[in-house]
């Protein structure tokens, strides 16, 4: 397994492999992922677009992607909604939103997610990165705390989703964790 960083052109070549692994890691119908498909071909073009994909051989057994979140942006303008404004200066004034991040079932338990996010966010140039993920106890939750990722908002609604969601941020650039089993 590897790593590599994709360009906008890159990400946008495997866009059929994105919303597979997307499908499959979050146990979501094929048919509602991609309905997603045009967004996330958008989100290619934002400012600061990053993405990292691990490569099994030539497949791609997961990716991750964020980008320089704005006013006027969908997401954004979602998680301001909930926050004060001193909230919107600490942690979405200069922040990285981290859109996606996903392995392969086969692939998970193994620190792969772990190393995809600490490659995307390295050498970012943003004080703070946000994202938002489910409530509930689930593999991603262990990830984001043992990176050390705070509460930005918990129990959060998103418009069009019934699910309560966190959000969560931390400053950059991030600590090294400790090596598991520490
Ligand atoms: C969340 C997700 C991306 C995390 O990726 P992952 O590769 O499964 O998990 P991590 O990188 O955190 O790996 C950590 C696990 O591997 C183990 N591990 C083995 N070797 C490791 C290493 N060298 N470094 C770190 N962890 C290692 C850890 O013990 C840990 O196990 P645990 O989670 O049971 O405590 C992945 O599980 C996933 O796609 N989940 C479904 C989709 C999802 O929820 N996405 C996030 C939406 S916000």
């Amino acid at each position: 397994m590897r790593l590599v960083h994709w360009s906008p052109e890159e990400m946008f070549a495997r866009l059929d492999d994105v919303l597979f692994i997307y499908a499959e890691a979050m146990n979501y119908q094929h048919e509602i992922v991609e309905m997603r498909r045009g967004f996330i071909a958008a989100h290619t073009q934002r400012a600061g677009f990053r993405a990292v994909a691990t490569m099994d051989g030539d497949k791609v057994a997961g990716f991750s992607y964020g980008y320089h979140g704005k006013p006027g942006q969908w997401w954004h303008e979602q998680v301001r909604s909930g926050l004060t404004a001193a909230g919107y200066q600490r942690w979405m004034a200069d922040c990285f939103e981290l859109v996606e991040l996903h392995v392969l079932p086969y692939a998970q338990g193994h620190g792969l997610g772990q190393a995809q996010l600490l490659s995307l966010l390295d050498g970012v140039p943003r004080r703070t990165v946000i994202l938002s993920t489910p409530e509930g106890e689930s593999r991603a939750w262990r990830l984001y705390r043992r990176m050390g990722f705070q509460d930005v908002l918990r129990d959060h609604e998103f418009l069009g989703d019934d699910r309560p969601f966190a959000v969560l941020g931390h400053d950059l650039p991030l600590d090294q964790p400790d090596p598991p089993g520490a």
